[in-house]
């Protein structure tokens, strides 16, 4: 088996971007995307690492239709993560000791750093995390009928002030994903 790996910019539109070139291009048969996310629900604390059951785009608002917040009309308002990928990510933080949570993740193009707007995406579409690429790349790979899976680690709440060091959590936190992504494929035997 061939690995592609691809590095995303910021948002929507390049992880939209790179999904579908791995797909289209190199002709990627699964797509595990991970990086980190702002954490929703208060039991996750910074490092943790959750993956998604299903995704969602909490910036989509097309209610001037009558369509719920997120809905994109023929697509659907969350987009299910592969459940082979997230059983396979289950037993390795089983073999490895670590834990992992699972819960719905909401995308969209904002740094949420504010309380009202992450209590506001949290009652919306009952996230536990937030980040800004992930639903994109569910889309994308819904699309093309190719199993996706997508990892987060903890980087902040999703409330910081001003004072709150971001880079600090961000550079750790990439860490503990990626390398809990590496295992994944160790298990698929691809490393
Ligand atoms: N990625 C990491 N933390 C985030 C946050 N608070 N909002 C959006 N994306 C994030």
């Amino acid at each position: 088996l061939d690995l592609v790996i691809a590095y995303s910019k910021i948002g929507k539109v390049n992880a939209a971007l790179t999904a579908a070139t791995v797909i289209e291009k190199f002709g990627s048969e699964v797509v595990l995307f991970s990086g980190v996310a702002g954490a929703i629900d208060s039991s996750l604390k910074i490092g943790d690492l959750i993956i998604a059951s299903s995704l969602c785009q909490h910036d989509v608002d097309i209610t001037a239709f009558g369509h719920p917040y997120g809905f994109v009309p023929e697509s659907k308002l969350h987009i299910k993560a592969d459940k082979k990928l997230i059983a396979l990510a289950k037993k390795v933080a089983i073999a490895r000791g670590l834990e992992l949570k699972e819960g719905i993740i909401a995308t969209g193009d904002q740094f949420i750093a504010d309380p009202a707007k992450k209590e506001w995406i949290a009652s919306t579409f009952k996230a536990d995390a937030i980040e800004m690429e992930g639903a994109a790349v569910a889309a994308v790979c819904d699309v093309f009928n190719v199993p996706f899976f997508v990892l987060r680690a903890i980087s902040d709440a999703a409330d910081m002030d001003a004072s709150f060091d971001f880079d600090e959590f961000l550079f750790n936190s990439s860490k503990i994903s990626a390398e809990f992504i590496i295992a994944m494929l160790d298990e698929m035997s691809m490393v």
